[in-house]
């Protein structure tokens, strides 16, 4: 089979941190997929800014049609971030016929039923497993090796930022802005950190997980959600004084037919694991019915990281189109029509 042919749309931290694992990879990549994987197509606003990676000058465009129009490539990769122009470009690549991978879970967590319902009519997929905890496959198992379970709850630190910034604050009495100055250079951030730091970016991957965990769809506005913007040194003191570190949490949990999905900082144990995740690391425990509780541990932000997650969903679909397409299943891992509304 030819080399799989690829578009991305947002050349950024996370783009450059694709390219150069397709890059370094390439061969690994070719031999465990049978074909390559070949980044046809980069689209950016701006195409002159060094990313630290050599691309050739004809596969650099400004102009993302260049991506949609062309039909040797069969996937996008989707990393503008934010809701728009994010969602038109996605909605293009599919009404063109490409697959989807995107880290974008502003968008999945906002407008994820139209763009399921447009790839499933498209018989199209969309991959999303950057969207949540970086680098941790988490979102591989909930759909495949665990999804024989019923799940009765996730519950994590799925923002690398806000918890780089309270392990900072704990272990070295660091100032506050002082802190996510240094997250935002390290490449952890969102665009707009306010989504990282009001807790929107937690409450975001909690829709995500809670829909794919419960079969059900979570609004995104009905999370309760708090950040971590006025907690201070002396919260954190106290805090390690009483012997408890404070976390960001995402809480998601279904019972009776109900699901309770909420983001606040909360005061942890320490005899706790989830006390002893630090930096940019995420945590993320899962609950099934059968396989009872699991933990998830890796790194939350980040080039490297992230890329990785995206290369895998690649990878994945690379595999998908080299066997022939069957029946596919919804984003969500569940058959069209089998999602339930549940109220949160
Ligand atoms: N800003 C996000 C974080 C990036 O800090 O976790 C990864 O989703």
């Amino acid at each position: 089979m030819n080399d799989i042919k690829v578009g991305l749309i947002g050349f950024g931290n996370i783009g450059a941190g694709v390219v150069k694992l397709l890059q370094e990879n390439a061969d690994l990549i070719r031999g465990k997929v049978g074909t390559g994987i070949v980044l046809k197509r980069i689209a950016d606003l701006d195409i002159t800014t060094d990313r630290g990676v050599t691309v050739p000058p004809e596969c650099l465009t400004t102009d993302v049609n260049a991506i949609f129009n062309d039909p040797e490539i069969s996937v996008v990769i989707e990393l503008v971030g934010g809701y728009e122009p994010a969602k038109t470009f996605v909605l293009k690549a599919i009404e063109n016929g490409k697959h989807i991978v995107t880290a974008n879970k502003a968008l999945l967590a906002l407008h994820g039923e139209e763009i399921y319902a447009a790839a499933a009519r498209k018989n199209v997929e969309v991959q999303f497993e950057a969207s949540v905890g970086g680098g941790i496959p988490v979102l591989s198992a909930i759909k495949g090796n665990m999804a024989a379970n019923r799940f009765g709850s996730v519950i994590g630190i799925m923002n690398g930022t806000c918890n780089y910034i309270l392990t900072r604050m704990t272990q070295e009495g660091a100032d506050f802005s002082d802190v996510l100055a240094a997250a935002q250079e390290l490449g952890y951030a969102e665009p707009d950190p306010t989504f990282d730091i009001e807790g929107v970016d937690t409450a975001h991957k909690l829709a995500i997980l809670a829909s794919l965990c419960f079969g059900t769809r979570i609004d995104f506005k009905d999370i309760h959600t708090e950040g971590i913007s006025r907690i201070s040194g002396l919260d954190v003191k106290f805090a390690a004084d009483f012997g408890y570190r404070i976390k960001l949490l995402a809480i998601g949990k279904h019972s009776n037919g109900q699901v309770e999905a909420r983001v606040h900082p909360t005061m942890i144990p320490l005899h706790n694991p989830l006390a002893d995740v630090n930096g940019v690391f995420n945590a993320i425990r899962l609950t099934g019915d059968f396989v009872g509780p699991v933990m998830f541990y890796g790194r939350g932000a980040g080039q490297n990281p992230t890329a990785s997650a995206i290369a895998g969903d690649l990878i994945g679909l690379s595999r998908s189109m080299m066997a022939g397409a069957g029946r596919r299943m919804s984003p969500l891992g569940y058959l069209d029509g089998e999602i339930k509304t549940l109220s949160v």
